[in-house]
């Protein structure tokens, strides 16, 4: 691929979505080539998936439905817009990918590795993360900076439990690919953690 693969994880409010406009910001004042896109969703069908898969009228919805959902949508966002994007030389940032599904639907959920593996694989279309920003934020603390749960999701109205776990998930997926992350506390400002991403970035090549 000609362009940089980075995607964006870390818990609920840690700061993912601010990090990314202040990415965007970067590129935009430094002639980056660069996309920016979320997971689930990033384009129409995956849009459409994610409003079935985040709905709190979705509550019964089984966990395997869940996984078979984020990954649809997943290889539909990627075939159709990462690919061709990075194909063409672009630097493409994504809000959430492969590892939220990791750490959501298998550590958290419970599903086993083998299966989530396989899936992911299966939906990333034979793309390849160069890096993944890891913001290092516990559940307790990315939730109060964002005031609470949004009631309109239903993946973040789960308990602090289940959030407890996805961190958990996120720490135990670092170990085994620990060259992949670039890992952030992120407890100064959000200009401070901008600039320890950038440098880090810089320094892997992406910019
Ligand atoms: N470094 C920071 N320190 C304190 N609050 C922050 C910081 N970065 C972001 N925030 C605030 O935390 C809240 C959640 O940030 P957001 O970027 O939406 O998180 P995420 O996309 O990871 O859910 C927002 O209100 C944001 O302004
Ligand atoms: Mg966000």
């Amino acid at each position: 691929m000609k362009g940089k693969f980075v995607t964006i994880e870390g818990c609920e409010g840690v700061g993912k979505s601010t990090q990314l406009r202040l990415l965007k910001e970067y590129c935009e004042t430094h002639g980056i080539n660069a996309m920016f896109t979320r997971e689930p969703g990033g384009c129409v069908i995956s849009e459409k998936i994610r409003g079935v898969i985040l709905d709190p009228q979705n509550a019964d919805m089984s966990d395997m439905t869940e996984l078979l959902l984020y990954c649809a949508a997943r290889s539909q966002h990627t075939e159709t817009v990462i690919k061709p994007a990075l194909e063409n030389g672009v630097t493409v940032f994504c809000d959430r990918y492969s590892d939220s599904t990791a750490a959501y639907q298998g550590y958290a959920r419970g599903i086993d590795a083998i299966t989530v593996e396989a899936l992911n694989r299966a939906a990333m279309c034979g793309v390849k993360i160069d890096c993944t920003v890891f913001i290092d934020v516990p559940p307790d603390k990315g939730f109060e900076r964002k005031g609470g749960a949004k009631q309109t999701d239903r993946l973040e109205c789960e308990t602090l439990e289940f959030h407890r776990k996805v961190y958990e998930g996120f720490k135990a997926i670092i170990e085994k690919e620990p060259e992949r992350f670039l890992r952030f506390k992120a407890d100064g400002t959000k200009y401070e953690t901008h600039a320890q991403i950038v440098e880090a970035l810089s320094s892997r090549g992406v910019f």
